[in-house]
């Protein structure tokens, strides 16, 4: 049997590499296809993943946070759409901005000036049960997708909350009312690994590790990987990697393989079959306030990502971490 390579749907085709390219492209790109194997970018058997079946009922939900502490690698891009293609397959989706910069928000086309004389994830972490997260919560353009928005007040509440009691738990003890009435909470967080993101990881089930395929991708991952090991050690023992996602890929350059295959090495089994390549759509998309999904629905970029939506499903119901 042959395995088709779902990322590639609909792809425009690179232009042709010339000189020392051709060359280095010649070597790189093409999928290693056996008697009955293809093998994805990653360098595995690809599986083809089930589009997921209908849930019986809804919640309560499965918990990820998008973290890496290296801005610019696909975090709020990840969150906007795969919660796209999560709400795309039935699930109920929550997206929690937990970032100040409110690129999520923003990203979902709601500009600061739309939150004035509104409540926002600030609010609601200083105080849920004055501000419970209910009356935060925003619906988005796609049904069963919503949002709870965030914008620059934000950023005072992490020297807000530096001197509470249970400081880390404050995310955690906010999403408990909604969790009931979600399939999946996606967290997206800032740019460090501080006290706004250790809030994402204590209120968590799994991490997922956006990667640019990049020099230097890898740098700062031990620091990473220390975090999420003292969060799981200290203050929440469920939280699991649920995956890493190589994003920003070029298949035309062996440094992209190259990359591929470092992330691979430091992090085994938890790498993504699926991954994102670099294409301008997401600049674009991030523009207009709508995910890739609604916009473009069959381009490589939509595709990868209701693909990556697949496989997360199929990594967790399957293996009973979310009970559906
Ligand atoms: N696969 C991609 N290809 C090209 N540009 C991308 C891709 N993913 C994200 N981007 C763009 O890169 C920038 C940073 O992405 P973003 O998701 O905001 O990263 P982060 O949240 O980690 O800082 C944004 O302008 C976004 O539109
Ligand atoms: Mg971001």
């Amino acid at each position: 049997m042959t395995v088709p390579i779902p990322q590639e749907h609909g792809a425009v085709k690179p232009a042709p590499p010339v000189g020392a390219d051709a060359a280095i492209a010649d070597a790189t790109i093409t999928p290693i296809v056996g008697a009955d194997v293809v093998l994805g970018l990653t360098g595995r058997p690809l599986p083809e993943f089930p589009k997921p079946g209908p849930v019986k009922a809804h919640g309560p939900a499965y918990i990820i946070s998008m973290t890496n502490q290296k801005g610019g690698v696909g975090k709020t891009t990840t969150t906007i759409n795969l919660g796209a293609a999560l709400a795309e397959a039935g699930r109920k989706v929550l997206m929690v901005d937990m970032d100040p910069q409110g690129s999520l928000s923003l990203g979902l086309g709601v500009a600061p000036d739309k939150l004035e004389g509104r409540k926002t994830v600030y609010d609601m972490l200083m105080d849920s049960s004055a501000v419970p997260a209910t009356d935060v919560v925003m619906h988005t353009s796609v049904g069963g997708l919503d949002l709870l928005p965030a914008n620059i007040h934000l950023s005072a509440a992490e020297l807000r909350l530096a001197g509470e009691v249970a400081r880390e738990y404050a995310l955690d003890r906010a999403l408990a009312t909604v969790k009931p009435h979600y399939d999946y909470i996606l967290i997206d967080c800032q740019p460090s690994l501080g006290l706004l993101t250790v809030n994402a990881l204590t209120s968590s089930d799994g991490v997922l590790i956006p990667m640019e395929c990049e020099f230097f991708a890898l740098r700062g991952v031990e620091m990473l990987r220390e975090t999420i090991s003292k969060v799981q050690e200290r203050l929440n023992n469920r939280l699991t990697i649920d995956g890493v996602l190589p994003t920003m890929v070029d298949a035309r350059t062996l440094h992209t393989r190259e990359t591929i295959q470092a992330v691979l090495d430091a992090f085994g089994d938890s790498v993504f079959h699926t991954t994102i390549s670099r294409t301008v759509k997401f600049p674009e998309t991030t523009k207009t306030g709508i995910s890739i999904i609604e916009q473009a629905p069959t381009s490589t970029g939509a595709v990868a990502y209701r693909n990556l939506a697949w496989e997360l499903v199929e990594r967790l119901e399957k293996n009973g971490s979310v009970a559906h």
